[in-house]
């Protein structure tokens, strides 16, 4: 080798040795990792702000000891009392002629017999669901499994952990209207829409496409007519996927779902119980700041049985689980706007609380580390709020 080759080949050794020492001093200073960890939002807990007392109160569930009582009767078979219950029964009047001479009318309620053979089914979904019914902060990256992966059969696709690329969430608030947002909702891959909302004649705001139908159970309690379910104002092929207010509502779903023709998927407990942490978290810190009440005051400010999160909420949690980039539209309010875009609904349910799920779609776009409860594994998607 001639020798300015030989030169040249030293000078690069040497640079190549150079670049190497600094590489690892920049490895073990972390530069790069931790860039990676942002990039895929790993580094979540480096920001502290959770506060741990307002996160304890958070984890309490209100509904809880209704809940068990509720459930405990049904399981049981003990189906009066419930309100909801009322469509499924007949009411039997017997008399009892007691020793002393006296007649007692006493009413018996039990399940209308055209219900009967769902029973067994009844009970099965309901012990299923309760055993589902507990915190896993990793539920987010699950609902691939859960929801798209049914989906994907249904619509006769190859089942992939491929997300949607691109998913506009729907809110039926009226600040819709005029907003012109038709086409630009429908040039998502998934459009989900909540609660049965109207679309025709709104189309050039609202749009008209549907991937999955999001509902709570009271709104299928209401739709399920005797044996025909007419829930489905988005035609017979679109999927609902809803949310169990009460567990009595299983009854209705068990009805419904053994007609339907696509999928009528129940969330999962771990994932209605994530989702009522982080809005109750949400609440339970906007109450503390605005009144410097202590936290136990929460509860009388709100009803501390019946407090929900909203089915939008949910529905956007589920976009974030099965969505490369989540569009939100039709979720803010303004002094003019109507609460729902299609019908005069005036006020809003006292058993939200709209301004602290707000917040909770603030910290979404601006940042998602500042979110309880969700396991750090999990990759929050972009999300733009249309106003
Ligand atoms: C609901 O119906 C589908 C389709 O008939 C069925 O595969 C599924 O097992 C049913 N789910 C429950 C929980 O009964
Ligand atoms: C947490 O929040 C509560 C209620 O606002 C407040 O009283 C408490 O001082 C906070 N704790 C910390 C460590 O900031």
């Amino acid at each position: 080798m001639k020798r300015p080759a030989r030169r040249l080949c030293s000078v690069l050794l040497l640079a190549l040795f150079a670049v190497t020492l600094a590489f690892r001093a920049v490895l073990r200073r972390g530069f790069i990792g931790s860039f990676e960890l942002e990039q895929y939002g790993l580094a979540r807990r480096q920001v502290p702000v959770f506060n741990s007392s307002v996160l304890r109160y958070a984890e309490i569930d209100g509904a809880e000891e209704k809940f068990r009582r509720e459930t405990q009767q049904l399981l049981e078979g003990k189906f009066v009392g419930h309100p909801q219950f009322r469509r499924f029964a007949t009411r039997r009047r017997f008399a009892n002629y007691e020793p002393n001479g006296k007649i007692n009318m006493v009413i018996q309620v039990s399940l209308a017999p055209r219900y009967q053979r769902y029973v067994q089914d009844f009970r099965r979904n309901l012990q299923d669901w309760l055993r589902h019914k507990r915190f896993e902060p990793d539920v987010m990256n699950d609902l691939i499994r859960l929801v798209k992966h049914p989906l994907d059969r249904h619509g006769g696709l190859v089942v992939s952990d491929r997300r949607y690329a691109s998913c506009a969430v729907v809110g039926n608030s009226g600040i819709l209207l005029q907003s012109e947002r038709g086409e630009l909702i429908d040039s998502h891959e998934m459009v989900i829409r909540l609660n049965n909302a109207k679309i025709k004649g709104f189309e050039r705001n609202v749009g008209s496409k549907t991937t999955i139908s999001f509902i709570n159970s009271n709104i299928l309690h209401l739709c399920a007519r005797r044996e025909r379910c007419l829930c489905h104002p988005y035609g017979v092929d679109v999927p609902i996927v809803m949310y169990i207010c009460q567990p009595v509502h299983l009854l209705d779903y068990t009805m419904c779902n053994s007609s339907h023709k696509a999928p009528l998927l129940v969330t999962d407990p771990s994932f209605d119980m994530l989702c009522a942490r982080i809005v109750k978290y949400y609440s339970v810190r906007r109450f503390a700041e605005e009144t410097g009440k202590p936290l136990e005051a929460w509860d009388a400010a709100h009803d501390k049985v019946y407090f929900h999160y909203s089915s939008g909420m949910q529905a956007i949690m589920l976009a974030l689980g099965i969505c490369n980039r989540v569009s939100i539209f039709g979720f803010g309010k303004s002094e003019s706007a109507k609460h729902h875009y299609y019908t005069n609904q005036k006020g809003e349910l006292t058993l939200h609380d709209y301004r602290a799920e707000y917040d909770l779609y603030h910290d979404l776009v601006e940042r998602p580390q500042a979110i309880p409860f969700i396991s750090d594994k999990f990759k929050f998607p972009p999300v733009t709020i249309y106003q």
